[in-house]
């Protein structure tokens, strides 16, 4: 017998991975103090890109030593920006779970052709950081944004290292407690954890890193929208808001709109709880439910943003073709759109679970994953 239709849908159907949903009370109004067609030099531009970076120290509780900078071309940017001005002065070890972190190792073996040593695990399992050369600089994404498996912590990072740790942090910033000693390079992007809008991503830096950009100089040429530093020093300008490049003031205010939200849900603290309590609403449903299970396969390693799931019954013969028509049911119902795998990992389903989507639609639209389970199962 079919099954019935669940009687509520959520009412935001916006799951996607990034960019991500607006925070619940965002409105296009809301953004009318943007000073638009001013220049992004003059007085009103300058505070707001420089309040923009306070507020995202504030927030993220990043020391006072280490500095923000707004670079351009969002977390892409920001982290191939840290790649180039950084490495080389020893040897790499590249660390990846999932596809952004491959991309950065290929970055790392094709691009810049470093001494290097590749440090990967299958999807859904993630690598031993406590295997790593911290004498090395170690790249690695916090969260795999296309696996669900992040880091459970920064315990096997010693704080005595040498060697720099660059952290894509970007679905993990703003949803996931971020060790800063541990962390000399983070970056991330508007689009993902608050809701805004893509084009500019974050670059912070530790003390360490200022220390390593002004005393190395990279073998390659980089381009005018990767420097950092000028003369052997570093471009304070940068971190203080005035932007290598012109920024989108409008990208900004929408920046600041969702800055002020998340301190009006708490700060980090409530961020990360709403994040926790979406991923333990899906969780609760995959528990359950025998057709359906997470990708990470250790619980520690859960992603509570970007969460995977596979589909496991023995009934399924082509798992791609079956994952890729449930979302299709789910997003022409209109009730969770965006939330098929990402092109590059197993088949399955990606809910996004940051803080900027409500639990009662998670826990509206999970009813509807059975129905579509169910509706397909028996097609
Ligand atoms: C871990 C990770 N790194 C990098 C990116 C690329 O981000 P952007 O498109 O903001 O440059 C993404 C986007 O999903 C991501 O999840």
């Amino acid at each position: 017998m079919a099954m019935q239709q669940p009687a509520t849908r959520p009412a935001n159907p916006r799951f996607s991975s990034g960019p991500c949903a607006k925070p619940p009370t965002h409105s296009l109004t809301a953004l009318a103090d943007a000073p638009l067609g001013r220049s992004h030099r003059a007085a009103v531009g300058k505070a707001k890109l420089k309040q923009a970076i306070e507020e995202t120290r504030d927030l993220l509780g990043v020391p006072a030593d280490y500095r923000i900078g707004i670079v351009p071309a969002s977390d892409t940017g920001a982290f191939e920006m840290a790649m180039w001005s950084l490495l080389g002065e020893r040897p790499a070890e590249m660390v990846a779970w999932e596809s952004f972190g491959a991309g950065w190792v290929s970055d790392v073996a094709k691009q810049l052709k470093i001494e290097h040593t590749a440090h990967t695990a299958e999807y859904g399992a993630i690598v031993d950081m406590a295997s790593l050369n911290y004498d090395h600089d170690i790249c690695f994404t916090w969260n795999g944004t296309t696996s669900g498996v992040r880091m459970p912590n920064g315990d096997a990072i010693p704080t005595t290292r040498t060697g720099l740790t660059l952290c894509d942090a970007t679905s993990a910033a703003f949803a996931m407690e971020l060790p800063w000693d541990k962390l000399d390079v983070t970056t991330f992007s508007w689009q993902k954890v608050l809701g805004g809008e893509a084009a500019h991503g974050v670059l912070i830096l530790s003390p360490r890193a200022v220390e390593r950009l002004e005393n190395y100089t990279p073998p390659w040429p980089l381009p005018k929208i990767f420097r950092l530093t000028k003369g052997g020093k570093l471009i304070d300008g940068i971190f203080e808001g005035a932007t290598i490049n012109t920024p989108s003031m409008l990208a900004v205010e929408d920046y600041l709109f969702s800055l002020a939200w998340a301190r009006g849900v708490g700060g980090l603290t409530g961020l990360i709880a709403r994040a926790d309590a979406n991923a333990k609403a899906v969780a609760d449903f995959v528990a359950a439910n025998d057709w359906i299970d997470h990708l990470a396969t250790d619980p520690a390693t859960r992603s509570t943003t970007s969460v995977c799931l596979k589909f496991t019954d023995p009934r399924i013969r082509d798992g791609a073709t079956f994952a890729k028509a449930i979302a299709k049911r789910l997003a022409d119902e209109n009730v969770a759109l965006d939330i098929g795998a990402y092109r590059d990992a197993p088949p399955g389903l990606r809910i996004w679970c940051g803080g900027t989507v409500e639990t009662s639609d998670i826990d509206a639209m999970l009813p509807w994953l059975a129905w579509a389970f169910e509706t397909e199962i028996n097609a």
